[in-house]
């Protein structure tokens, strides 16, 4: 008898096949009873029926619990009505028998389900969203190669900061500080001279305090890089991007989605070109929306949700006021108040899943920016060397995947969409 997964089922009708796996579920009518069994690749029914069955084999499948581990010997069947595949059970094997599992059908309250983490990453909703968090990342992966980018990986443990100094994670280091990277961005500027195109991949961290939907202290960002481009081109790069991820999800991953019961038709939508307005369009839109927003402000995250109901597709929001964002970001050349600056918000509500910008690559101006911001020059020369050295145009975009996780998976909070969270109240499990 072959060993098989569960997905190929259907290329074994009426063979004996071996199947090891969990059973999810299970229900007893005293004479034939019906395991879910779950094996990664999918979930099937497995039937046990007393007439088929030896005594001893049917004594023993009444010990079964939720979870327990089994190996299932079973004569594979198409479903007489549905479009689905049965294991009518001829023998079977305990490889562990579970105690009784604390996450049952009813319904359990967040703290709970978080506590038990662990366990909860085999519930149906929660292998959806990270089988849907897997085909993001090699939808990711898949579209920087063929795109000649080239991988750069910026290291965690940094000297400096990239986004500010006020979310900083700070650690010893030997007799020195260091911080974990807010975003390997800087990094990865010094590698387009070698690479023209790169990107890096990997977890951040922000000591965020908020305790909002959107925010997470570690999380998965992928920062683009890209020499002698412009701001356009930047943007198109990443509407291609998230259209490309976008795609692969509604591709492979129909019945994850069905799952979630996502409803899919904004995620359909990003076939078409994504809305682009500046900064000081969408504060005038929430202005007369009745936001108490104003000229020069930042959008916060009610800002953005209500903003994003507006359009039925990503928007990108272009030139912010330069003096809320970073100092590395170039300046309008036709209005030096703005910067060269591009969030990208999703729909639905969802708001920012992209920040990317044009990079200042004069030495002086950015000398200048970062005495402003009253950054250290000495942390910073090296960044500096980057322009005395064949500088030239160039910019980038760093996306963070658990909020595009968040939006395609039509889910409300960030805390889901990563196996293990990290927040303000949260490092356990
Ligand atoms: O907008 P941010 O801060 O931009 C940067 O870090 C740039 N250095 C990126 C670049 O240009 N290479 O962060 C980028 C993205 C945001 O758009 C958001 O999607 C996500 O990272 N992000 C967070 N996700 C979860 N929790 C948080 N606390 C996040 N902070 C930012
Ligand atoms: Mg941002």
């Amino acid at each position: 008898m072959e060993n098989i997964f569960i997905k190929d089922l259907k290329d074994f009708v009426d063979k004996e096949v071996v199947i090891n796996g969990w059973v999810a579920n299970f229900r007893s009518s005293g004479k034939i009873a019906f395991w879910q069994l779950r094996d990664g690749s999918g979930i099937a029914q497995a039937i046990l029926s007393s007439a088929d069955l030896s005594e001893g084999v049917w004594a023993k499948a009444q010990e079964v619990t939720q979870e327990t581990s089994v190996k299932v010997m079973a004569k594979v069947a198409k479903h007489p009505k549905k479009d689905e595949y049965e294991l009518h059970v001829i023998d079977f094997n305990y490889y562990q028998i579970a105690e009784e599992y604390p996450i049952s059908k009813k319904e359990h309250g967040v703290d709970f389900l978080m506590d038990n983490r662990h366990l909860w990453l085999r519930s149906a909703k929660q292998i959806a969203i990270q089988k849907i968090r897997n085909t993001l990342i090699q939808a990711n992966y898949d579209y920087m190669a063929k795109n000649d980018f080239v991988k750069i990986d910026a290291p965690i443990l940094t000297p400096n900061a990239c986004e500010g100094t006020t979310e900083l994670f700070e650690i010893d280091y030997f007799d020195d500080k260091a911080y974990l990277s807010q975003s390997g961005q800087l990094y990865i500027e010094s590698a387009i001279f070698a690479h023209n195109k790169v990107f890096d991949f990997g977890p951040v961290f922000r000591a965020e305090k908020s305790k909002t939907r959107r925010h997470l202290t570690e999380f998965w960002m992928m920062d683009a890089e890209m020499a002698f481009i412009n701001l356009d081109d930047n943007m198109n790069v990443q509407e291609e991007l998230i259209r490309h991820m976008v795609s692969a999800v509604l591709e492979n991953n129909k019945a994850e989605l069905e799952i979630l019961e996502r409803d899919i038709k904004a995620l359909e939508n990003t076939v078409k070109p994504f809305h682009k307005i500046t900064h000081t369009e969408a504060v005038k839109m929430l202005q007369d929306m009745g936001s108490d927003i104003k000229d020069g402000e930042d959008l916060g995250a009610d800002d953005e949700t209500m903003l994003t109901k507006k359009f039925d597709n990503p928007i990108f929001v272009t030139h912010y006021p330069a003096k809320i964002k970073s100092f590395y970001m170039e300046r309008n050349v036709n209005n030096h108040e703005l910067a060269e600056c591009s969030d990208l918000l999703a729909p639905e509500g969802y708001g920012e899943i992209i920040g990317g910008s044009q990079r200042e690559d004069d030495h002086d101006t950015l000398l200048q920016r970062l005495k402003e911001e009253k950054l250290s020059q000495e942390d910073f020369q090296w960044y500096l060397d980057l322009r005395k050295y064949g500088s030239v145009p160039h910019g980038g975009f760093g996306f963070g995947l658990e909020r595009i996780v968040a939006w395609v998976c039509g889910i409300q909070h960030v805390r889901e969409t990563i196996p293990f969270p990290r927040t303000i109240n949260r490092l356990k499990p």
